[in-house]
């Protein structure tokens, strides 16, 4: 059976959510291996409209057993929330398991990411607030504490006792902050541990069993490619491994296990937060997409910033994480567009480049080069077969193909399970 991770492919917001949900149908184990609860994945089934951000998107199956793995971190406060969330619509979350191994998000780490992106304004990667910068630093500089340690009393009083004395060292002498209370963290987090007991354990030993046993496991991937520390738009992305190389980090599940890498991509672009964007349209088209799209963030309400299709960015995606195919979501909204174009190429200082540059400096100078397609001005969010398509969304899906170097699995024409049209297999 194949292990296929589902990777954002753009900055984040692909819908990847939604396409783990139709997949998990079919699925026995669903993994969150990276980002924490700055991810917000929107899913729309017999449930209704669920916005997750730290639970797997698989846990609307019930089959499907849901871990949360090493890579990533967890807030305990708003991982009960959600499960609070979910048990009331009727969601059994007895499945949900979390690696020993996945660090916690600290009172002091979002004290921090608020007070580092306050206090740099021009300078700000416009985060989501959730600690996300400060829990991975203190994971690599070895100053974190992991879901596994809240178990040990004496050991996690220690630990915290050392790390709390530095964080309030920064707080109060370089940000003029106050300082935070060691007995009402420890408590409150002692408290958390006990309430995780029942979730926590040795996750790669349950994959391992589950691949033994041949069970088809799915890796499913919070923010995107674009924002990944090494390949994204650096400083202004996220703060862990967005990419397949990531999935097998995050969970454990050794690279040669992995059979199908599945692209996530948005029919066109979008990003929030800080950054370049060279398809960015600051125009009514732009407007148009973003309201007829309702893209606003699911985590923290931002609009979004959108724009053309960017093959150039795709392709580099491609690149770095070696899709077997992609799932083309959000295909629908393009549906009354007279005119749609694909950025194939960057101007910059006189020259054309196909690649995606590493400097964002550079990028910010890119002006794109477009690919002008005739629009197909017809609803497709009741088309089923790609072969019912007009022709014309046909031969747009086609050079994204050939743009982006793989076929599409899926494409989505509306936000329900059954809005899919299955191209070619994605599992
Ligand atoms: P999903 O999983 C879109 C962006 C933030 C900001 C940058 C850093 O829903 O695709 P952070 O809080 O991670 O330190 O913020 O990354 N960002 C996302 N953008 N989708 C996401 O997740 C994102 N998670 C983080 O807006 O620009
Ligand atoms: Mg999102």
């Amino acid at each position: 059976m194949p292990v296929i991770a589902v990777i954002g492919a753009q900055w984040g917001d692909e819908g990847k959510g939604r396409v783990v949900d139709l997949l998990a149908e079919k699925a026995d184990v669903v993994v969150r291996f990276s980002g924490g609860d700055n991810a917000g994945h929107t899913v729309i089934n017999s449930y209704g409209e669920s916005k997750l951000h730290i639970v797997p998107s698989g846990i609307f199956s019930p089959r499907a057993v849901c871990i949360i793995g090493n890579g990533a971190v967890v807030n305990p406060g708003a991982l009960f929330k959600e499960i609070g969330m979910l048990n009331q619509k009727g969601v059994d979350t007895s499945r949900l398991y979390i690696s020993d191994r996945a660090h916690v998000i600290m009172p002091y780490h979002i004290l921090l990411d608020d007070l580092e992106e306050t206090s740099c304004v021009d300078r700000a990667i416009g985060t989501t607030h959730k600690g996300i910068g400060p829990v991975f630093s203190d994971k690599i500089a070895r100053r974190g504490i992991r879901i596994g340690d809240l178990l040990e009393k004496q050991a996690f009083r220690e630990q915290l006792h050392f790390i709390l004395e530095q964080k309030n060292l920064i707080l109060t002498k370089i940000y003029g902050a106050s300082p935070l209370l060691f007995e009402k963290i420890y408590e409150e987090y002692v408290e958390y541990g006990k309430r995780l007991s029942p979730y926590i354990c040795e996750t790669t030993a349950m994959l391992d069993e589950a691949l033994r046993a041949g069970k088809l496991v799915l890796l499913e991937g919070a923010q995107g490619t674009l924002l990944d520390p090494d390949f994204g738009t650096y400083p202004y992305g996220t703060s862990s491994s967005s990419i397949a190389g990531g999935a097998s980090i995050g969970s454990g599940i050794s690279p040669n296990k992995i059979t199908k890498v599945l692209g996530v991509f948005k029919a066109y672009c979008t990003r929030v937060g800080s950054g370049p964007m060279p398809t960015e349209l600051k125009d009514e088209t732009g407007d148009l997409i973003r309201e007829r799209a309702h893209e606003y963030g699911a985590t923290t309400g931002r609009p979004r910033r959108c724009g053309w299709f960017d093959a150039v960015a795709a392709h580099f995606s491609h690149r770095i994480n070696g899709f077997t195919g992609m799932a083309l979501t959000r295909f629908d909204i393009l549906d009354t567009l007279p005119v749609i174009k694909i950025c194939t190429g960057y101007k910059v200082d006189g020259k054309t480049i196909n690649d995606f540059p590493a400097s964002i400096a550079m990028l910010g100078k890119c002006v794109p080069v477009y690919e002008e397609f005739p629009g197909w001005r017809a609803a497709t969010c009741d088309v089923r077969k790609f072969n019912d398509l007009p022709s014309a969304a046909k031969k747009y899906v086609k050079r994204l193909e050939e743009l982006v170097g793989c076929p599409a699995n899926l494409v989505c024409v509306g936000p329900a399970r059954e809005q899919t049209i299955e191209k070619s297999p994605a599992i």
